[in-house]
């Protein structure tokens, strides 16, 4: 195999650990730039990884620290659709600003590719199912607005600078390292602490609204397909998800324990992703089922 070098901007974080984790395994080498602004979790990070403490909205320091990269995996985000409700200046400042420093950075310091984490919140709600990359984005939160609008600005310095730049619409990821309070760990992370602390998993609504929940490890195989195929870097948008719906009731099902249903909050009712592109170009599968990402969560959470 090639050995690269990857940077991965918030690379401290639950997606960014994961990933820091494989590349090395596989013998990439890594660097990581993190404000730890979400928290030091980087003794989770392989000893091998270059760490730079540092905030991606710093284009100096950025540039000095892309030396000699050859992808750029950019994952630094404040990633809560709340917050973003109620910091539409700050979040848009790290979001799109900060984004904006990436490409500048990458730019100038001759970084040849960048793979970005959009978020498949930039649908927002649609009248059908799957969620195709045709359908217009209806983003609902100055959150997913900042991430679509990131998906431009990749497709935008793709097509002036000659950047070569993927984006890739996650779709809930989950696995190993994600942070029960988190943004997206929501459901699955949040019941497994409730099932550990021997309290009700507490369910919005009816249980009934779907998610199309993507295993870490699936995410990666994406990063690492975009960050290295030659036939894909023309600012292409892919969604990565499982493509396939499970509701909140049956992940309350595979997790175990007593629920308690609370009143419903403003939220899509459904989201599954149509991964027909994903497949054919960027040579990619999904492999982990929900109930066999839950079952190996629960075990490592001392639950069965
Ligand atoms: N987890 C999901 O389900 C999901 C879904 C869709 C999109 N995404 C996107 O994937 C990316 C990673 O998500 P995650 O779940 O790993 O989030 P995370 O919060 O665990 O990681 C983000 C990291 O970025 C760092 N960061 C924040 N602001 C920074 C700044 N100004 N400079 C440097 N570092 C900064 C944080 O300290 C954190 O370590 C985000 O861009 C998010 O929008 C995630």
């Amino acid at each position: 195999m090639n050995k690269k070098t990857f940077l991965i901007t918030g690379g401290a974080g639950f997606i960014g650990t994961n990933l820091a984790i494989h590349l090395t395994e596989v013998g990439h080498k890594v660097v990581v730039v993190d404000d730890l602004s979400a928290g030091d979790h980087t003794a989770r990070l392989p000893e091998a990884v270059d760490f730079h403490k540092l905030d991606i909205r710093d284009t100096a320091g950025l540039t000095r620290v892309c030396a000699g990269v050859d992808v750029i995996v950019h994952l630094a985000a404040l990633p809560r659709v709340q917050f973003s409700i109620e910091h539409p200046l700050e979040t848009h400042d790290v979001n799109i600003n900060g984004t904006l420093s990436v490409l500048e950075a990458a730019r100038h310091a001759g970084v040849p590719r960048i793979v970005y984490a959009a978020s498949s919140s930039a649908y927002g709600d649609q009248e059908t199912l799957p969620l195709s990359l045709d359908l217009p984005p209806q983003p609902k939160s100055p959150y997913a607005l900042q991430k679509f609008v990131g998906e431009e600005m990749m497709r935008t310095w793709s097509v002036v600078y000659g950047l070569k730049t993927v984006s890739l619409r996650f779709f809930n990821v989950y696995g190993p390292h994600m942070d029960p309070d988190g943004a997206y760990a929501l459901v699955i992370g949040r019941f497994l602490k409730l099932v550990k602390a021997g309290q009700p998993l507490t369910i919005t609504g009816d249980g009934q609204q779907t998610r199309d929940f993507t295993h870490v490890k699936d995410v990666i195989k994406a990063i690492v397909n975009a960050g290295t195929l030659e036939t894909v870097g023309q600012g292409e948008v892919f969604n990565v998800g499982a493509g396939v719906q499970t509701s909140i009731n049956e992940i309350a099902k595979l997790v175990g324990g007593e629920v308690e249903y609370v009143p419903a909050r403003l939220e899509p009712k459904h989201t599954m992703a149509d991964i027909t592109q994903t497949k054919a170009r960027l040579q990619w599968e999904p492999s982990i089922t929900v109930a066999e990402g839950v079952a190996e969560l629960k075990q490592e959470a001392g639950l069965i």
